[in-house]
């Protein structure tokens, strides 16, 4: 790509005559994409953007947490605790685009209350390159592409990465000096951990495989897979102490790719197995099994759902 320093100076300015001295909103979700475009813009506009983070219940371990931490600097920044709602939205809710529909809406609700409240004219949007064709495509729906425009009336939208593949966002996000653990973090889908459990999404599955892609990262960091998690895929039969329980199944995902389009599983070694395992078992009583998933993409997808 084009060198790094470069991109950022016209981005910046790019953002800055777009905007000019209106009000733009930005959906912070935490992850590398959302992270570099709300930087770049609150670069541009300052407080004039108005970053909005939604804890919809299915984020990663201490991610609200650390989005609070890393952004203290933009003071404009507003975390919405929405996790209550997005639950009742999701109730009874099995089909997978059913529940990507479900959390999109829902996400666009939270989204609006927000961007009508600072009367937003521009919004800014982390799209990146592999998002545009997939949707294209039509493979799945990306929440974060499509939607928002639609609903609120904005001047204009702004995509300062959306001709970058994920690793030219992280140079970027380097450049940017954006703390570590952002340039170099996995990419966490939209929608969440809903994509990491099978069925409808439950306050108690939710829980379940947080707590367990927690151990899966942390186990598996020095393989530096591009993605690994764990996904709550049903139930079966397991025995704890003298009785037989009906628990979930997690499986373990880890996969080396450039750009999410395709994906090889990573082969691990069987002592980390048994340790992910044993922790995961370990931590939840409730969890009957772990599997490890050896299928590359194609032809399964990254995520479960
Ligand atoms: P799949 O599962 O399609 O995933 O092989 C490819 C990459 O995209 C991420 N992913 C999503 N990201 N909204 C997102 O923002 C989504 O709905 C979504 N679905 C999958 C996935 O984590 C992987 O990195």
């Amino acid at each position: 790509m084009v060198e790094t320093d470069a991109f950022i100076d016209e981005a910046v300015a790019g953002i800055r005559e777009e905007i000019g001295d209106a009000e733009a909103v930005i959906a912070l979700s935490g992850g590398v994409d959302s992270s570099v475009a709300a930087t770049l813009a609150y670069e541009a506009v300052g407080d004039q953007l108005t970053p909005v983070y939604v804890d919809t219940g299915l984020m990663r371990k201490g991610e609200t947490d650390q989005v609070r931490e890393t952004f203290s600097f933009m003071e404009s920044l507003r975390v919405v605790d929405a996790a209550d709602r997005f639950f009742d939205r999701l109730a009874g809710v099995t089909d997978p685009e059913a529940k990507r529909h479900a959390i999109g809406e829902g996400f666009i609700d939270e989204f609006e209350t927000v961007a009508r409240e600072v009367d937003a004219d521009y919004l800014v949007q982390g799209t990146i390159y592999p998002d545009r064709i997939e949707s294209e495509g039509n493979i799945k729906s990306h929440h974060n592409v499509g939607g928002l425009p639609e609903v609120v009336d904005f001047d204009g939208i702004v995509e300062p990465v959306r001709d970058l593949y994920k690793d030219e966002v992280r140079e970027v996000a380097r450049a940017l000096d954006l703390e570590a653990v952002i340039a170099e973090r996995m990419p966490f889908p939209g929608p969440g951990l809903a994509v990491r459990v099978v069925g409808e999404v439950t306050p108690e599955k939710a829980a379940v495989a947080r707590e367990a892609c927690h151990v899966v990262e942390d186990e598996l960091e020095a393989y530096e897979p591009w993605q690994a998690f764990a996904a709550v895929i049903g139930k079966a039969t397991g025995v704890k102490g003298d009785n037989r329980v009906h628990g979930w199944v997690v499986a373990v995902r880890s996969v080396e790719s450039r750009d999410g389009m395709t994906a090889r599983a990573q082969e691990i070694d069987w002592n980390t197995l048994q340790r992910i395992q044993s922790r995961i078992t370990g931590e939840n009583e409730n969890v009957a099994r772990v599997l490890y998933d050896v299928t590359h993409k194609p032809p399964a997808t990254i995520e479960y759902e």
